[in-house]
């Protein structure tokens, strides 16, 4: 019988990486603390025309990139792909636009699935940190939304950082501008690829995002939506790129970004590693506004902002920019316990010592003293604790500093207080 493998385009965290992991989510988790935003926790599957309406359906995601099934109920059912939905659908559920702290700021850890083809920077099962910000339409909570993805970069030590914004209006303005896409590609559609012919019809913005027709001529001259923006949506725009400059943070406006979800409206951006050694793939965190969204799941007509960020991503923008997170936690004391009675002795005092707040280990392979001894420094053991036969009789263990080699008898009484004094 051949091997089970594990799926295409997942991986498996195994120990010694999964510590970088839970550093990135303590740090995410402080600096959401720090802003204010609460953590939800939604299913990891979802009704699938919550994805449909909200996401879109003519997007890659829903119609390329789920993985879609029916339950045993005959209901259709989908792996979400992205958290927002998910979150606006929770929202709306919950009224938390009745809750008495608005704007209502919520953040989320969890893997997405998206069937995409597996390359670097792009799994099928990847993880995403995202927060949204929902029931304000102030341009300082889509600067604070941008400034806590860039904090918590800055906090973990990447520097070759890019910010790309843009804004995609409002509704009256994106129907100008896509009236003005149409205009632009109509005559000529027939030299793109059958998805964009398509696009043109449902969704003319989505030509912008197309991988196959990027260097087309058209492309360069499309109609940008900065030139499309009414007064409103042109002032909004300014103020979040006021507030951000007043805060500091580097940005370069690009007309053509668009995103590739569909609820988005006025803000949106992202952010890409300009690391050298980096992937063909440098999006690191995309994000914007959704008004309109929480209408679009049934709720009541509030608006809302959020990114989210993969930490596959943001471990490949380490490695590339050479920062090392810590990983592997060192042991606080060993036990070598040799002769059958030490050995029993040993199975209270590690549960004494866990219970004292101390990581514990002993052997538990009958291993010789030498091999407990490499096996303690294999896990960077700060003390060992050696009980034999003969100090079990004078009532004592011998505790050895591997990093000082310093070793003292201490009284089997006096261990805790011992090392609780070594630190
Ligand atoms: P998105 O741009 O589809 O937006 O994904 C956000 C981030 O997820 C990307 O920038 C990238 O870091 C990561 N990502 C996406 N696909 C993959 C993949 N196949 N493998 C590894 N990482 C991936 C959203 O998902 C929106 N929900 C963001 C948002 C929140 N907008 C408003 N609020």
């Amino acid at each position: 019988m051949s091997n089970i493998q594990i799926p295409r385009g997942t991986q498996d965290i195994l120990p010694g990486v999964v510590e970088k992991w839970q550093f990135i989510e303590k740090k995410a988790k402080e600096i959401c603390g720090k802003f204010q935003y609460k953590e939800i926790r939604t299913p990891i599957f979802e009704q699938t025309e919550l994805f449909q309406r909200s996401v879109g359906d003519t997007t890659d995601i829903v119609q390329k990139e789920m993985y879609t099934f029916e339950d045993r109920g005959g209901r259709s059912l989908t792996l979400r792909p992205e958290g927002t939905a998910a979150v606006v659908r929770s929202y709306a559920e919950n009224k938390m636009y009745g809750q008495a702290v608005q704007p209502v700021k919520l953040y989320y850890f969890g893997p997405m699935f998206r069937y995409e083809r597996p390359q670097a920077g792009r799994y099928r099962q990847f993880v995403q940190f995202g927060i949204e910000a929902i029931g304000s339409d102030d341009p300082s909570i889509d600067a604070e939304v941008i400034s806590l993805a860039m904090e918590l970069y800055r906090e973990l030590g990447l520097k070759k950082l890019r910010l790309v914004i843009n804004s995609l209006g409002d509704s009256s303005s994106r129907k100008a501008h896509r009236d003005a896409l149409i205009a632009h590609f109509k005559p000529s559609i027939g030299e793109f690829c059958g998805d964009c012919q398509q696009r043109l019809e449902t969704n003319p913005l989505r030509i912008l995002d197309c991988k196959k027709d990027r260097d087309h001529e058209l492309m360069k001259t499309a109609p940008s939506i900065l030139d499309y923006l009414n007064d409103e949506s042109r002032s909004y725009f300014e103020k979040v790129k006021k507030h951000l400059t007043d805060m500091q943070i580097d940005f370069v406006v690009d007309p053509t970004l668009v995103r590739g979800l569909d609820y988005y409206n006025h803000t949106a951006f992202e952010i890409m590693s300009e690391a050298e050694g980096f992937g063909a793939i440098t999006t690191l965190c995309g994000g914007g506004r959704y008004n309109g969204l929480v209408q679009d799941v049934g709720g009541p007509d509030q608006p809302g902002i959020g990114f989210a960020l993969s930490i596959e991503r943001l471990l490949s923008a380490l490695d590339a920019e050479g920062v090392e997170l810590p990983h592997e936690e060192a042991v606080d004391c060993y036990i070598i316990a040799l002769g059958d009675e030490a050995m029993d002795y040993s199975m209270p005092l590690l549960q004494q010592l866990r219970r004292e707040g101390f990581s514990a280990e002993k052997d538990y392979m009958g291993r010789k003293m030498k091999a407990q001894f490499k096996a303690a420094e294999r896990l960077h053991a700060q003390h060992v604790l050696i009980i034999g036969e003969d100090e079990l009789e004078k009532g004592l263990a011998v505790i050895k500093d591997l990093q000082t080699g310093e070793q003292k008898d201490v009284p089997l009484e006096n261990i805790v207080s011992f090392l609780k004094r070594e630190g």
